[in-house]
């Protein structure tokens, strides 16, 4: 992708592109035209979220394809691919979270996008990313937003590098969250050329300015990346997935369920 003229767009959309702590408390682009999808489509996302990844796919090279794991209900696709016709979508979801079907999703693409322009994948994603349906183009932006385990989040990064083009942007959601943080960090530290160009934090989850955080990566292929599967990964997955995050799943867990019996002592008895 043409990152410079990326970055050039961006920075008329946003005066404060170039200074972190500012751009994290922009409200909206310049260009407000995005706003009326979130209007239409519930998404878990935000008007600035839709114009980055509106001027990303804007600066595909020739060639080159969009590819967004996690769509929901496919506020963020719509936005990525509006005024953008020509450029080729690739996109996968499971319904595995939250409330949205295949038809619906499939029904709103149909509605807000050109016709064959998005190929939709209903599957887990590292079989999608397995299957590279868009072989033999490379990917040019990429867009995560799927589950967020650190095993998920390092994964889908993992089992992209293969297909993104020399040059490609890989923009990650919800990157308030410690465990997708470290995944990152990791994954950068084991591939040459992969840069930490933007990282954006939000005060809360649902921020109306960035939701939960946003990070921008800058791919550029040099040498071979380290051992991706290697005791640093594992060591960590252990301690984030099956040490913190199955700990935080009990604890919810059982605060709910004493919730509920709280709750039925409480009730005056039926005579
Ligand atoms: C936060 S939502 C995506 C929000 C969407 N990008 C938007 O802007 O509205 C995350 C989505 O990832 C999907 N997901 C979670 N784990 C997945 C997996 N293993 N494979 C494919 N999709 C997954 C969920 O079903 C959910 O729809």
């Amino acid at each position: 992708m043409n990152f410079e003229a990326f970055v050039a767009r961006c920075r008329a959309e946003w005066p404060g592109f170039d200074d972190p702590r500012r751009l994290s408390r922009a409200p909206y682009p310049a260009d407000r035209s995005l706003a009326g999808i979130l209007a239409e489509v519930e998404g878990m996302a935000t008007e600035n979220k839709l114009r980055l990844l509106n001027l990303a796919v804007g600066a595909l090279s020739d060639g080159e394809v969009y590819v967004e794991i996690g769509c929901y209900k496919g506020a963020s696709l719509i936005g990525a691919s509006a005024g953008n016709p020509a450029a080729k979508i690739y996109a996968c979801d499971n319904f595995s979270q939250f409330r949205a079907t295949a038809d619906e999703l499939r029904a709103t693409l149909a509605r807000r996008t050109a016709p064959g322009q998005v190929s939709f994948h209903d599957m887990e994603f590292r079989d999608f990313l397995r299957l590279r349906p868009w072989h033999p183009a490379s990917i040019g932006v990429y867009f995560y937003d799927g589950g967020h385990s650190f095993a998920d989040q390092y994964e889908a990064l993992a089992l992209v590098l293969g297909s993104l083009a020399n040059d490609a942007l890989v923009i990650i959601d919800d990157t308030n969250k410690r465990n997708v943080r470290a995944a990152n960090r990791l994954f950068a530290r084991c591939v040459p050329g992969f840069e930490l160009v933007l990282d954006l934090r939000t005060a809360r989850n649902h921020s109306p300015a960035w939701w939960n955080g946003i990070q921008l990566y800058r791919f550029r292929r040099s040498g071979p990346p380290l051992p991706l599967d290697g005791p640093a990964y594992r060591c960590r997955r252990f301690l984030w997935d099956d040490v913190l995050l199955r700990g935080r799943h009990l604890y919810r867990a059982g605060r709910g369920a004493l919730k509920q019996r709280l709750k039925a002592r409480a009730r005056p008895r039926a005579r």
